[in-house]
């Protein structure tokens, strides 16, 4: 209670004043230090500690790549083959969550389940209360190892087929592969796969990113903050985009349909997945990568073809019409979905792959996050009036 000679100061004016400006969506607004990744969104680049992104799509593994944004350095021979191993020693999840993902409802979305299951996890492991830099970097291993595990274990339930235990002599995307469809995969298949989870691992402060930072700096624990980008991930606006590009294609159904719907789309002010980016003003060098897979899965799958004719005419439309003016030009989600089509992958599976390799980088993040933490605690422009009394319930 404020002593009655204390003059109180109030805030109010300040933050309920009609010109209070601020930056929407946080646009342009600088959260926190970071070294995992960064975007350089005019030039079209992005780089993983401080590595250009081709570079390690073309040289690189997913398991390296992750070792990459855990640890800040590329792995010595020997790192590698430890950290694959830790990965594999760690595949399986628990036969108690096993028999719950069986009782999943089959109508459920696979990134309400993945969400759901990582919470389980969290239950699961000891690690998770101890709260410790070691702990905590046990359970990125663990978080990284489960991630394809819980997304085939759903998809083989729903579908009412067996359970495909993880394979010790397949790496990280033939084994997923592997788990989810059930034969060994093909080269072309492994190595797409690989390059997708590469590219996908992680990208600055992106808002599935963010969630995970903010949940981890109340000091809360890393299955929570990992649900919370799970959570995040699933918007259409962000990993939800690439199930949204391959609903787009199967709706235009035709190339000869093509130019008519993004001329229609355009004149209503639609927003097409898989363009357009906050920070991305030029091509997002990920899809580029992306496109040359789908290229060299057009040449032996004619079926995908057709969708890549009408993908790269709606680039090329979307491009002439927005590039210039308002720095519209694809993004990541532009061609995974093809790809990952290609690969027999529902569309509603999509976005759980998407979180298969992100979980690195969102690990990644809640390390460094706690290394140098400050709860996150903004103000908002309050639009109120600051002025109402209580009214009893009946007088309203
Ligand atoms: N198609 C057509 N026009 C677009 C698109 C698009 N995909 N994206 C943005 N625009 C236009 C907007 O209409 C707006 O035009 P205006 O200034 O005339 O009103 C302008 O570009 C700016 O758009 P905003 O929505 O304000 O941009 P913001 O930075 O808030 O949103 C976002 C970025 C969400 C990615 C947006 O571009 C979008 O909705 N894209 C489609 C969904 C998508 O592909 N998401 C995946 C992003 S990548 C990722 O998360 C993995």
């Amino acid at each position: 209670m404020a002593n009655q000679n204390t003059q109180v100061k109030s805030e109010a004016a300040k933050y309920t004043a009609e010109k209070v400006s601020y930056a929407k969506g946080l646009e342009g607004v600088i959260l926190c230090d970071s070294q995992v990744s960064f975007v350089d969104g005019l030039a079209g680049k992005l780089f993983y500690r401080d590595i250009p992104i081709q570079e390690l799509a073309e040289n690189s593994t997913y398991e390296e790549t992750a070792y990459l944004l855990l640890f800040g350095k590329l792995p010595k021979r020997q790192e590698l083959e430890d950290f694959k191993a830790q990965l594999k020693a760690n595949r399986n999840i628990p036969n108690e969550i096993l028999e719950i993902i069986q009782k999943y409802p089959k109508h459920a979305h696979p990134m309400e389940a993945l969400r759901s299951i990582v919470s389980l996890l969290g239950m699961y492991d000891t690690d998770d209360e101890l709260h410790t830099p070691e702990a905590n970097a046990r359970i990125a291993i663990k978080l990284i190892a489960k991630f394809p595990t819980a997304v085939a274990a759903f998809e083989r339930f729903r579908q009412g087929k067996d359970y495909v235990a993880p394979e010790d002599n397949l790496d990280h995307s033939a084994n997923f592969l592997h788990m989810f469809r059930g034969p060994i995969p093909s080269d072309l298949d492994v190595r797409a796969m690989d390059a997708c989870l590469i590219l996908h691992a992680d990208h600055e402060m992106n808002v599935s990113t963010i969630s995970c930072r903010v949940v981890i700096s109340s000091l809360s624990d890393m299955y929570s903050a990992i649900c919370a980008g799970v959570g995040s991930l699933k918007g259409p606006l962000h990993g939800g985009a690439n199930e949204e590009v391959m609903k787009t294609l199967e709706e235009i159904g035709s190339l000869e349909n093509t130019e008519k719907w993004v001329k229609d789309s355009l004149a209503k002010h639609f927003k097409i997945p898989g363009f357009g980016h906050r920070v991305y003003k030029y091509y997002d060098p990920r899809a580029a990568i992306l496109k040359n897979f789908a290229e060299e899965y057009a040449k032996i799958k004619k079926e995908i073809s057709e969708k890549l004719q009408m993908t790269e005419l709606i680039e090329k439309l979307m491009v002439e019409s927005l590039g210039e003016s308002k720095g519209i030009y694809p993004n990541v989600d532009l061609y995974s979905g093809l790809i990952y089509s290609t690969m027999d992958i529902p569309k509603d599976q999509f976005t759980p792959i998407f979180a298969i390799a992100r979980v690195a980088g969102w690990c990644a993040q809640i390390l460094e996050q706690l290394a140098d933490n400050r709860i996150y605690r903004p103000r908002c422009h309050y639009t109120g009036t600051l002025d109402k009394p209580y009214i009893p319930i009946d007088k309203r």
